[in-house]
């Protein structure tokens, strides 16, 4: 059995003490407790089987203004009758209405009741009242007397004629009548078998007071549990949007795994996005239909002439590289060309350029932009992570084992690298998960080792390892999600479902 609170313990005494049943207001009476206070302890009773909840819509019957008024003075064929009485039996109508000190309005009505009641006859001839008998007190005089005493009474507790009575009573409108829902509280057995053991009443407290702690009352106090259940409010508190959640997960992940963030202009030359990265340029990829271009300004400086130099005779001829370059005329108007970064690579590769001694572990999370036509796949302006790692002797298994190790603290176990191609890495490979939720594999990082074409004219000495890729796939496949333009509409109501923890 488990405990009883206060309230209901002072409610189940109380039905006990009545008899086993009682109104709502009989408790209140006998336990001293606010309405909602019964009413919420008959609740919690009810539902654990120790009382019953009878609930009935009754006739409550009160008295109005008038109606009292005539409880203590009589009603007004009463007074017009002793009136009569004390003018000798026999009186003229006008004589015995005056005596009356009634109105003139009322007293004509009174007039009516007295002839109706046969307490007196009106001689048609002289038109004079006289008495007949001795006036008998009616039903009607007796509920009115005890309406007044109770203050009230319910239709259901009056016979037959009473009710009859009542009716009357409500036209001549000295009575109004309310139509109210009473609920009966009745022990059942079980509520009995515990009524009966005679229960010791626990002082419970909703809060504790600086009072209570130092009188040391807290000793003997119980404090009131919470009912985590309980239904409540819904409400919408201020939150992190779904994605950003997820994005903050990734950042939280590099920096467990020893990376610094790194952040660079969304706003770059060509030289950092492409040329700098071996991409020549006559690539597809710097066209128009892929990169945009700035109309104003339109170009942007080149850094220090030694490494643009490099730059340019890697791509004509190789340059000291190895490699035998793309064979045809660098121009340097075309790397100045300014663009909205296509990728993050060209935030790692620039900081490269700055940071030539290892060990070095950065990564990127941020915005790039691609011309491309907007679908449930493709946005012009989406996010990228990029990682790098220069160290003395790293190699394409640390690489893999990077990404592993990356996956899996983002819950995904399964991962495949596959050969690939870019234009700055070699080897290139491309990296699959498997989503157990959909069954399938999802390609998620580009990755490789930068070649000598593009770390030599840099001056870097050590291999890089660098993997990077779109970010919206991965924030989709977290909250399945199947069309990436549903990430950026701001739908509240999603937004507020999602839970604040993933
Ligand atoms: N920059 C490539 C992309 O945008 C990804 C990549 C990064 C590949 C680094 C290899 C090395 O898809």
């Amino acid at each position: 059995m488990s405990e009883l609170r206060e309230n209901e313990q002072k409610t189940l005494n109380a039905l006990k003490n009545a008899g086993g049943k009682g109104t709502v207001e009989d408790v209140m009476r006998e336990a001293d407790l606010a309405h909602a206070a019964v009413m919420r302890a008959a609740l919690s009773l009810e539902t654990r089987g120790l009382i019953k909840v009878h609930e009935s819509k009754r006739m409550r019957i009160y008295l109005n203004d008038e109606g009292k008024r005539y409880a203590i003075h009589g009603l007004p064929e009463r007074t017009l009758a002793n009136t009569l009485i004390s003018l000798g039996g026999e009186a003229s109508i006008d004589e015995v209405i005056e005596a009356s000190n009634l109105s003139r309005q009322i007293a004509t009505i009174a007039l009516g009741w007295m002839i109706r009641k046969g307490w007196a006859r009106i001689d048609k001839e002289n038109r004079r009242l006289r008495i007949i008998g001795k006036p008998e007190r009616g039903l009607d005089e007796r509920v009115i007397e005890t309406i007044n005493k109770r203050g009230s009474v319910f239709l259901d507790e009056l016979d037959r004629e009473s009710v009859d009575i009542i009716k009357t009573l409500k036209r001549r409108r000295i009575i109004e009548v309310d139509e109210e829902i009473t609920r009966e509280l009745e022990l059942t057995d079980e509520g009995w078998k515990l009524a009966r053991t005679s229960i010791k009443l626990i002082e419970e407290v909703s809060q504790l007071t600086p009072e209570i702690i130092r009188s040391g009352r807290w000793k003997e106090i119980r404090i009131r549990r919470f009912n985590v259940e309980a239904p409540g409010p819904i409400i919408y508190p201020g939150k992190i949007h779904p994605a950003q959640e997820v994005i903050q997960e990734i950042r939280e992940i590099f920096l467990e795994m020893g990376f610094t963030e790194i952040r660079g202009p969304i706003v770059e030359t060509a030289f950092w996005n492409f040329d700098a990265l071996f991409q020549p340029q006559d690539h597809p990829a710097r066209e128009m239909m892929d990169t945009f271009y700035l109309t104003y300004p339109s170009m942007g400086d080149l850094p220090k002439e030694d490494i643009v130099r490099k730059v340019a005779k890697t791509h004509e001829n190789g340059w000291t590289t190895g490699s035998t370059g793309w064979g045809y005329k660098w121009k340097r108007e075309e790397a100045k060309r300014l663009i909205l970064r296509t990728h993050t690579t060209a935030v790692t590769i620039k900081y490269l350029a700055e940071h030539k001694d290892p060990p070095l572990k950065v990564f990127s999370i941020d915005r790039v932009y691609r011309n491309e036509k907007v679908d449930y796949k493709h946005l012009a302006e989406f996010h990228q992570i990029e990682g790098i790692v220069m160290d003395r002797r790293v190699t394409l298994r640390d690489l893999m084992g990077i990404l592993k190790e990356f996956y899996s603290k983002l819950g995904l176990k399964k991962v495949q690298f596959w050969p690939s191609y870019f234009p700055y890495t070699e080897p290139s490979a491309q990296s699959t998960v498997y989503i157990p939720k959909l069954k399938a594999w999802f390609e998620l990082c580009g990755m490789g080792l930068f070649r000598p074409e593009v770390l030599r004219p840099l001056g870097i000495k050590h291999p890089v390892l660098a993997w990077g890729g779109g970010l919206e796939r991965l924030i989709m496949l977290k909250l399945a999600v199947d069309d990436v333009r549903f990430l950026y509409k701001n739908d509240l109501g999603w937004i507020r479902r999602s839970p604040i923890c993933q």
